[in-house]
């Protein structure tokens, strides 16, 4: 199984982060979380799940909300000040990083190679290590700027993934929405999962009613 880094920046959509750390723990895979401030703040707002910024007990608190089944992938939680982590280094293992939520403010940071953070830093090295990099911004409307830094990181390398779902799977629920973005991201990092429900077609949609 391999090491996936999952970045959580101060966006909305803290539902989408827990979900995929959720599939890529079930499917065996070790999940290294880096988690902002203001992403600590929106998963308090989003999801009331407190966290405190103190590795252990926010660990703690992972264990007790996270629903990740009879997967058998750890979790470890770093520092975002910690630069010296093990995921700032190129040389590091990692077969892929999603950040979600995506910030305009970190996805501009990525963008002009920034590293301000270590969530930052683990990007900055996605990219120049050619490894897969998701990022998962949620903004409307969308600026020049956004725009123009969407255009960057998709230049140099990363995938932008917009927290987008859409509605011809007929979602019946708000949970249904967010496994849909999910499932795509873990689709994109090559990590099976049963939240992605592939389109077959209009005429499989009219027989399943
Ligand atoms: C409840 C809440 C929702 C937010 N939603 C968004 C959002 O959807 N997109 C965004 O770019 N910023 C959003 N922000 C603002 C960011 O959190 C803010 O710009 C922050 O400085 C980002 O810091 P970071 O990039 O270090 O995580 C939100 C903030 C809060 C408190």
């Amino acid at each position: 199984m391999s090491n996936y880094v999952v970045g959580v920046a101060g966006g909305s959509g803290a539902p989408y982060a827990k979900r995929i750390v959720e599939g890529l723990a079930s499917a065996g895979h070790d999940v290294k979380l880096v988690i902002t401030d203001a992403g600590r703040r929106v998963f308090g707002i989003e999801l009331d799940i407190p966290l405190t910024g103190d590795l252990a007990s926010d660990a703690g608190t992972f264990k007790d909300r996270l629903e990740i089944g009879a997967g058998t992938g750890s979790l470890e939680l770093f520092d975002p000040r910690d630069v010296a982590a093990t995921i700032a280094s190129g040389s590091y293992k990692c077969a892929g990083m999603v950040v979600v939520p995506c910030s305009m403010g970190t996805l501009a940071r990525i963008a002009n190679g920034i590293s301000s953070n270590l969530l930052e830093r683990a990007a900055d090295v996605s990219l120049k290590e050619r490894r897969p990099l998701v990022l998962v911004p949620r903004e409307t409307p969308l600026s020049l700027i956004h725009l123009r830094n969407m255009t960057a990181v998709t230049e140099a390398g990363a995938l932008v993934l917009p927290a987008m779902p859409g509605f011809y799977h007929r979602p019946q629920t708000a949970q249904d929405l967010v496994d849909m973005i999910a499932g795509r991201v873990l689709d994109k990092l090559g990590v099976a999962s049963d939240l992605l429900q592939r389109w077959a077609g209009e005429r499989s949609q009219e027989t399943e009613d």
